[in-house]
């Protein structure tokens, strides 16, 4: 399927490695002109534009918002970042909860503000932001996250609202178990408090995940382009789940 987007053109934060440079993948095999932001400045495919800059710090953001400025408009937004520490969310103390919050949340406010004027005037865009299924269910052991992107999803759902007669759809993709570094860190982590092996792990997280496996990144950047894409101009203001089933709830 065309998905229409051809000469369209992206940037995709966090997308060295992962779920942000699967996303990046599949906009590129679209046709769309990628950029890609992470603090190593790897490029996850050649023919593609890599900047390094780290989100976590204002002046990370603000060359990212600089390179904005000079290259012009952009018409896809994918907002992603790395996660925090796991750990219970009491006892967290006012220091962490900022850098948290600084580092998972106002990158993505402060990059759509600047991408924002450009789909205005386009009346065209898609603001695609990368989250979690705990926003649905919140994640035993990761207490931080869990807390931030409940905020990320409230900003995500107030933009689609405030820009939705613009052509503007804002939206969130949901990963449930994906195999990436960090998640294999996470496990490797769960691995070591627990006594078992990572794959001892694995295998007991992968028996609440009712299509029995963890999900390959490529499946995932591939419901952000269907996202990114013409056909899902109606699509706005939206939770996608791309998690094998692994959300209990309706
Ligand atoms: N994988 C899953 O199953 C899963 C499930 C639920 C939620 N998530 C969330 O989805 C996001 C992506 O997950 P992932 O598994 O793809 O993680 P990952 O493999 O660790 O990749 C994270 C990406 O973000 C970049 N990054 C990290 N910190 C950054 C910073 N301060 N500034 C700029 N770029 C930064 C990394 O590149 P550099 O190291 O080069 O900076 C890398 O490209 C994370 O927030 C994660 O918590 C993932």
């Amino acid at each position: 399927m065309d998905l229409g987007i051809a000469g369209k053109r992206a940037l995709v934060l966090g997308a060295s490695k992962g779920l942000g440079a699967a996303s990046a993948r599949a906009l590129l095999g679209e046709g769309v002109e990628v950029h890609t932001i992470s603090r190593s400045g790897t490029s996850p495919a050649p023919g593609m534009t890599a900047l390094a800059a780290d989100l976590s710090h204002g002046d990370g953001v603000k060359r990212v918002i600089d390179h904005v400025a000079n290259v012009g408009r952009f018409d896809i937004l994918v907002a992603n970042s790395g996660g925090p520490r796991p750990g219970p969310v009491q006892g967290v103390g006012n220091d962490e909860w900022q850098a948290n919050f600084v580092a998972m949340a106002v990158p993505f406010f402060r990059i759509s503000d600047a991408v924002l004027p450009g789909m205005l005037v386009g009346n065209w865009g898609r603001i695609i932001t990368i989250g979690s299924t705990s926003v649905v269910q919140p994640i035993p052991g990761i207490g931080i996250s869990n807390t931030v992107r409940g905020a990320v999803a409230g900003w995500s759902k107030t933009l689609a609202n405030e820009v939705a007669s613009y052509g503007i759809t804002v939206n969130m993709v949901l990963p449930g178990r994906f195999d990436t570094d960090r998640v294999r860190e996470l496990d490797g982590l769960r691995a070591k408090a627990e006594g078992l092996s990572t794959d001892q792990v694995k295998a007991a997280v992968t028996r609440d995940i009712p299509v029995g496996r963890y999900g390959n990144a490529n499946e995932f950047g591939a419901v952000v382009a269907f996202v990114a894409s013409q056909q899902a101009a109606y699509l706005t203001g939206s939770m996608l789940r791309v998690d094998g089933g692994g959300i209990r709830s309706i």
